[in-house]
């Protein structure tokens, strides 16, 4: 099956598995979560988590069984190489968020195909807001095209979104925040993507991501003009975690010389 066929047929079975993936995430509001912690006291899984995960894979062996997948969720679901079609899932991102606060949390999904990312998908389910971005043919927001990014816009008119990881590993970060109209931060990375990829904020910074935290929304950023790397500069490796700035072009290049140098 070429590229372009695989793409179709993934939103078709996208619009099937959001809408059970949404339908049990709504039902789930009304019940007691079971909650468990993993690396720490605020890094959480429900059987919500765990249950999008496996949802998603069932609906991925239908479609396509010699896709492999890497996920959050599931020790099998671990790959030691981007080559050939590679589905990397995130199914609450923002787990704390879902269980506080029952918003801004999403599912994040992405295609890669020998490490390009193809297509990628941000689904805020409270908001009921789908994000879409397929490589070279830009990005829609439930439906609609999403315009580029400012390229004139520099740190002074923008609000930045910083984590205080990153802000411990580039201290200098702190006079970006002062000289910026603001700063914001909602604790879902994918949601965090989209404010920039759609012009609601300048830049995202923050340490500590994992490949399917940035997976999809890396994607989309790039279709709408944003530059996506790790803090120091280098390009992100889709099977190693670590840092991740998001950025219009020109607050990017501001971040860059002036307060991302050791
Ligand atoms: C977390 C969120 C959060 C980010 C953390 C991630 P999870 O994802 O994206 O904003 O700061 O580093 O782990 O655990 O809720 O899927
Ligand atoms: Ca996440
Ligand atoms: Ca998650």
């Amino acid at each position: 099956m070429n590229k372009q066929k695989i793409v179709e047929e993934a939103k078709e079975m996208m619009k099937v598995f959001l809408t059970e993936a949404k339908q049990y995430i709504e039902a789930s509001f009304e019940k007691e979560l079971r909650i468990e912690t993993k690396s720490s006291r605020n890094d959480l899984v429900t059987e919500v988590d765990q249950y999008i995960e496996a949802l998603f894979t069932r609906y991925l062996k239908q479609y396509f069984p010699s896709h492999r997948i890497f996920g959050e969720e599931n020790a099998e679901h671990k790959v030691e190489s981007l080559e050939g079609a590679v589905w990397i899932i995130d199914p609450i991102d923002g787990t704390l968020n879902f269980v506080e606060q029952k918003r801004d949390f999403a599912i994040s999904i992405a295609l890669y195909m020998d490490g390009i990312g193809e297509y990628g998908i941000v689904y805020d389910v409270e908001k009921d807001d789908l994000y879409v971005g397929e490589k070279g043919k830009g990005a829609t927001l439930n439906g609609r095209e999403i315009r580029r990014v400012s390229d004139r816009r520099g740190v002074a008119d923008s609000l930045l979104i910083v984590n205080l990881s990153a802000v411990n590993l580039y201290p200098k970060l702190k006079e970006a925040i002062r000289v910026s109209c603001g700063l914001r931060l909602y604790g879902a990375a994918s949601l965090e993507f989209m404010a920039v990829a759609t012009g609601r904020a300048g830049a995202y910074l923050a340490a500590n991501l994992a490949p399917w935290d940035v997976a999809a929304s890396k994607i989309i950023a790039e279709e709408l003009g944003c530059i996506v790397s790790r803090l120091s500069g280098e390009e992100i490796d889709m099977l190693e975690k670590g840092t991740s700035v998001v950025a219009l072009p020109k607050v990017y290049q501001e971040l860059q010389n002036l307060y991302l140098k050791k």
